[in-house]
């Protein structure tokens, strides 16, 4: 019985899949009143420097993960002179219609679900995913601990949401704990901090090594497929002070008190240099070629095979445990990568079916990428035009 049975699987599929109808930017960035309706495949914004290309993809960054792309502060994505911004997206999620919104003041920003403040942030992202791809992302291989460690979360947060609340939770701790290191302040105050950020950085130990098992084999699987270098891309966790073993198998538990126990060796340490030595805070993801330290080792080419690797696996990680693709994000990338890779990565896309938005100064880089349902848009002084 084909037809029922063709049927069957299109009313899956449609009940599995997640599309962004259409966006609104309200004075966020230089983007005063943007209104677009993306295409179900690529979306391809082309425009000189300065334009407001990548302010498209941040506003959407921020709308689907309430993290900033690249801005170290709120204030930075309002648009000068105006209050405040919004940033608004109709989705269809598991075959229903939904909109969510993000208000965003230098203070602080308020989230919305069809109209009505988010009740929760489960609530508020309900299965949106996306995964973005920066010229920034290109440089972390050779770059310092805290750009891996942010590059990680990225992935940890897409794959585990309540990510992002338990890292805000670690990351007051730390600094609180931080401030009474600096002014020397006894002790026993100390303490009520150390079972906090032992509690919250066991927990986040948990779920960067769930992420790393997860990505890590299928990261290096899509190595070999972008091809080209013989060693074998390794990922791998670096805990600090503590041992790989100890890390790798470890309950929660064990975990907590592992923190514990190395917060308080480590106190005399940190109470001399004014901050806090141990903990996911100081870990690092560690990269290599084979048996060579990607960050000391790599060329500039292989170190964004090794990130884009990466971005593959996770994308084919999502899919798998969300059961659908997530939206790609990809900023003026193409032309970063030599010819070969951004080959790979167009055709990659056009074949994933995933809905893509790309932005670039130069078409000829993402033609590849584009089908015949691509919406093509030209950016210019914060308007968008269909191109
Ligand atoms: N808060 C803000 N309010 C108004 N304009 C802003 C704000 N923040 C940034 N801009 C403007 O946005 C423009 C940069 O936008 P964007 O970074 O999106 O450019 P782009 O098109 O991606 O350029 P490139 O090709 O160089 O990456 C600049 O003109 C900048 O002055
Ligand atoms: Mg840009």
């Amino acid at each position: 019985m084909p037809p029922v049975g063709a049927k069957r699987l299109w009313v899956y599929v449609v009940a599995l899949a997640m599309k962004l109808l259409a966006l609104q930017y309200e004075h966020f960035r230089n983007l005063a009143q943007v209104t677009l309706e993306p295409s179900a495949h690529a979306t391809i914004a082309v425009g000189e420097n300065g334009q407001g290309k990548t302010n498209l993809l941040e506003g959407l960054y921020f709308l689907a993960t309430l993290k900033p792309l690249r801005a170290g502060k709120l204030a930075e994505l309002v648009a000068f002179g105006a209050p405040g911004a919004r940033v608004t997206g109709r989705f269809l999620l598991q075959g229903a219609e939904r909109e969510i919104a993000v208000d965003i003041l230098p203070t602080g920003r308020t989230a919305f679900v069809d109209g009505k403040r988010a009740p929760s942030l489960d609530a508020y992202f309900g299965g949106v995913s996306v995964v973005a791809f920066t010229p920034d992302d290109l440089a972390v291989v050779r770059g310092g601990p805290d750009g891996r460690r942010a590059f990680l979360d990225r992935s940890v947060f897409n794959r585990f949401p309540a990510f992002l609340d338990e890292s805000r939770e670690y990351a007051r701790a730390l600094k609180s704990r931080n401030r009474l290191l600096k002014d020397h302040a006894p002790v026993s105050h100390l303490q009520a901090w150390d079972a906090t950020l032992a509690r919250v950085g066991a927990r986040l130990w948990v779920r960067r090594r769930a992420l790393m098992d997860e990505l890590s084999t299928r990261a290096a699987t899509a190595f070999q497929r972008i091809g080209r270098t013989v060693a074998p891309a390794v990922f791998d966790y670096q805990p600090s002070h503590l041992k790989d073993v100890v890390f790798a198998t470890a309950t929660e538990a064990e975990l907590q008190q592992a923190l514990l126990g190395r917060l308080d060796e480590r106190l005399p340490r940190d109470l001399e240099r004014g901050f806090t030595s141990v903990g996911p805070h100081a870990d690092d993801l560690d990269i290599s070629l084979g048996e060579h330290g990607a960050r000391q080792y790599a060329s500039q080419g292989q170190s964004r095979a090794l990130v884009l690797a990466w971005k593959v696996a996770e994308i084919e990680n999502l899919q798998a445990s969300n059961g659908f693709l997530p939206l790609l994000l990809l900023d003026d990338v193409s032309s970063e990568l030599d010819p070969e890779r951004n080959a790979f990565l167009m055709g990659y896309l056009a074949d994933s079916g995933a809905q893509t938005f790309l932005t670039t100064t130069d078409r000829a880089f993402v033609e590849r990428a584009s089908g015949a349902d691509s919406r093509w848009l030209k950016v210019r002084a914060g308007e968008v035009t269909a191109l």
